[in-house]
C-alpha cells in the first residue's frame, strides 16, 4: 500500500492506493487561513501536521492494512508557501502563503539585486512574483528582522511535513521551482541569486527527484502514524505537478486543468522553454528530467466559494442540507452562454496568469434589472473560464501544442463547468478514472519511488484511463469566442484604476 497526503490550502487530503492504483480510502481534515491584513494570507503548519496524522490514521484503518504493509509515502502540497524555522526547529511566524500579496517592494528588490527582470529569468526562468518563496524570506528580513535573525532553514509547506516525518530537510524539484531560487535548467538552487540576494545556502534543503527517496520515518514518527520505519517518503511534487501526474500528463500535447481555490492550465515539456515574458511559470516537472510549464488563476473556483460562503450563507441545498453548489449549479445551467450580458473578471485575491498584478481586483460589470443569482454564478464561472484560457492563449502564442484537455479539482466535477471548459477553450475536454488529483499523483511517485514501477511514466500508462469526454458546443464556442475579447479588454481598460 502506499499513501499520497495533500497538504492543501483548505485541508488536507490522503488516500491509500493499492500497487495496482486502485484506491483503497480516503480521507480529508480541513482547517483554515487566516487574513491577518487585506491581501495577507497566512496558515500555522501546526494544522498542517494534525491534519496529516489524523488522515494517515484513518485511511490505514479504513484500508484495514496492518502498519508493515505500507510500504511508501509521497507528498503533495500548495506551493510556496514559507516555512521559516528557527535551529531547534521550531516554527519563528505562521507561514506565508501562495496567494498572499504582501510582497511587491521584494519582487521589485530581487529583479534590481539580479540585475534586471530578463537576467533574473535566465537564472530561475521566472519573474518574480508576489506569491513565489523568494520574496517572502526577503520580506521578513525587511519587515521581522528579529524573526530574521533566528531563521534557520526555509522549507515549503510539504517539505516541513517531510521533516516531520523522516527528520531530512529535503524538497523536490518541481516544488523547488517555485520558490524563485532554483536553477531549473540545471535542475538544483542558484547559487548565483543566492549570493546576489545574500541568503545562506544552508537555509535551504537538499534538492531530490520527484520520485526518489528522501529518508524513511523516523521512529516517533512512526509511532505517531501507527506505521514502520521501513516506510519511505519519496520527493513527491508541488500540487500542480502533482495533479498533472494524477492526470496522466507526462507527455506532449496533453494539457491538465485544474479548477481548485487556484486554477491552473499546465502543460509537459521535453525541453526547458521559458516564456520571454514571464507569464507563464516555467517549472521542473516531477517527471524525472522533464519539465512543465503553467499558469495560474488565484481565485478560480475559489470564487465561487467566496459567493456561496459570503453571500449565499443562508442558502440550504435540496435536502435542506447546507450544499448549495448542486442548486447554484442547475440554476446556472438554465441562462443561456453569456449570462445575458453579465461578466466577471475573477481577480478577488489580484491575479498571476498572465497580469501579473496584485492590485487586480475583481469585478461584476453589464448588471441589469435582470439578472438574478443564477447569472452571477454563471458569471463566475464563465469569467474563471476565461481566466483559464488566457494560458492557452500565450501557450499557442508559443507554439506549443494542446490535442487534450484533462479537466480536474473540484469545479471539474460539473458537467456544466467541464461543457464550458470545452465550448470557452475550443477543445476535447475528458476526465480520468483517477479523480483524486494531487494525492494519487504522489502515491503514484510513492509506488514508484518503492520499485513497484520502473518510471512514473509506466506507473501513470499502467493506472488512468479516460472516464467522460466532452466537445464544444458549436453555438456556445461561437459566443465564448467572440467575448473572450472583451473579457481581456475590460482588464485593459480598469487596469490603472485598480491602483
Ligand atoms: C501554483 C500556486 C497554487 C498553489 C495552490 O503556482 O500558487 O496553485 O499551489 O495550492
Amino acid at each position: 500500500i502506499y499513501l499520497g497526503i495533500d497538504i492543501g490550502t483548505s485541508g488536507t487530503k490522503t488516500i491509500a492506493m493499492a500497487e495496482d492504483g486502485s484506491i483503497l480510502a480516503d480521507a480529508s481534515a480541513s482547517y483554515g487561513v487566516s487574513h491577518p491584513k487585506p491581501l495577507w494570507s497566512e496558515q500555522d503548519p501546526e494544522l498542517w501536521w494534525k491534519a496529516t496524522i489524523k488522515t494517515v490514521k484513518k485511511v490505514v484503518q479504513l484500508a484495514k492494512a496492518k502498519p508493515e504493509d505500507v510500504k511508501g509515502i509521497g507528498l503533495s502540497g500548495q506551493m510556496h508557501g514559507s516555512v521559516f524555522l528557527d535551529k531547534n526547529d521550531e516554527v519563528i511566524r505562521p507561514a506565508l502563503l501562495w496567494n498572499d500579496q504582501r510582497t511587491v517592494a521584494e519582487c521589485e528588490e530581487i529583479e534590481s539585486r539580479a540585475g534586471g527582470r530578463a537576467k533574473l529569468i535566465k537564472m530561475v526562468a521566472n519573474p518574480a512574483l508576489t506569491g513565489f518563496t523568494a520574496p517572502k524570506v526577503l520580506w521578513l528580513r525587511n519587515n521581522e528582522p528579529k524573526n530574521f535573525a533566528r531563521l534557520a532553514k526555509v522549507l515549503l509547506p510539504k517539505d516541513e511535513i517531510r521533516r516531520r516525518l523522516t527528520g531530512e530537510y529535503a524538497t523536490e524539484v518541481s516544488d523547488a521551482s517555485g520558490m524563485l531560487l532554483l536553477d531549473v535548467a540545471k535542475r538544483d538552487w542558484s547559487l548565483d541569486l543566492l549570493s546576489k540576494l545574500e541568503l545562506d545556502r544552508d537555509l535551504l534543503g537538499k534538492v531530490y527527484e520527484s520520485e526518489d527517496v528522501t529518508g524513511t520515518l523516523t521512529k516517533k514518527a512512526a509511532r505517531q502514524l501507527g506505521l514502520t520505519t521501513e516506510c519511505v517518503v519519496v520527493g513527491g511534487a508541488g500540487d500542480c505537478a502533482a495533479n498533472a501526474l494524477g492526470n496522466g500528463v507526462v507527455k506532449k500535447g496533453i494539457l491538465a486543468s485544474s479548477l481548485g481555490t487556484s486554477g491552473v492550465m499546465f502543460v509537459h515539456s521535453d525541453e526547458m522553454a521559458a516564456d520571454p515574458k514571464g507569464r507563464l511559470h516555467t517549472f521542473c516537472h516531477a517527471v524525472r528530467g522533464k519539465w512543465h510549464m503553467m499558469g495560474v488563476t488565484l481565485c478560480a473556483a475559489g470564487t465561487l466559494e467566496w459567493f456561496v460562503q459570503k453571500l449565499c450563507s443562508d442558502m440550504k441545498g435540496p435536502k435542506g442540507k447546507v450544499d448549495p453548489y448542486t442548486t447554484l449549479m442547475k440554476e446556472a445551467a438554465s441562462v443561456p452562454a453569456g449570462s445575458e450580458g453579465l461578466m466577471v473578471l475573477p481577480y478577488l485575491a489580484g491575479e498571476r496568469t498572465p497580469h501579473a498584478d496584485p492590485d487586480a481586483r475583481g469585478c461584476f460589470i453589464g448588471v441589469t434589472l435582470k439578472h438574478e443569482r443564477a447569472h452571477v454564478t454563471r458569471a463566475i464561472m464563465e469569467g474563471v473560464t476565461y481566466s483559464l484560457r488566457e494560458s492557452l492563449e500565450v501557450l499557442n502564442e508559443m507554439n506549443i501544442p494542446v490535442r487534450q484537455v484533462r479537466a480536474g479539482g473540484g469545479g471539474a466535477k460539473s458537467p456544466l463547468w467541464r461543457q464550458m471548459q470545452s465550448d470557452v477553450f475550443g477543445k476535447k475536454v475528458v476526465t480520468l478514472n483517477a479523480e483524486q488529483g494531487p494525492a494519487y499523483g504522489v502515491a503514484l511517485l510513492a509506488a514508484t519511488g518503492a520499485g513497484a514501477y520502473k518510471n512514473i511514466q509506466e506507473a501513470c500508462a499502467a493506472t488512468i484511463r479516460e472516464v467522460s469526454e466532452t466537445t464544444p458546443d458549436r453555438t456556445a464556442k461561437k459566443y465564448y469566442d467572440r467575448a473572450f475579447p472583451v473579457y481581456q479588454d475590460l482588464y485593459r481598460s480598469l487596469k490603472d484604476d485598480f491602483k
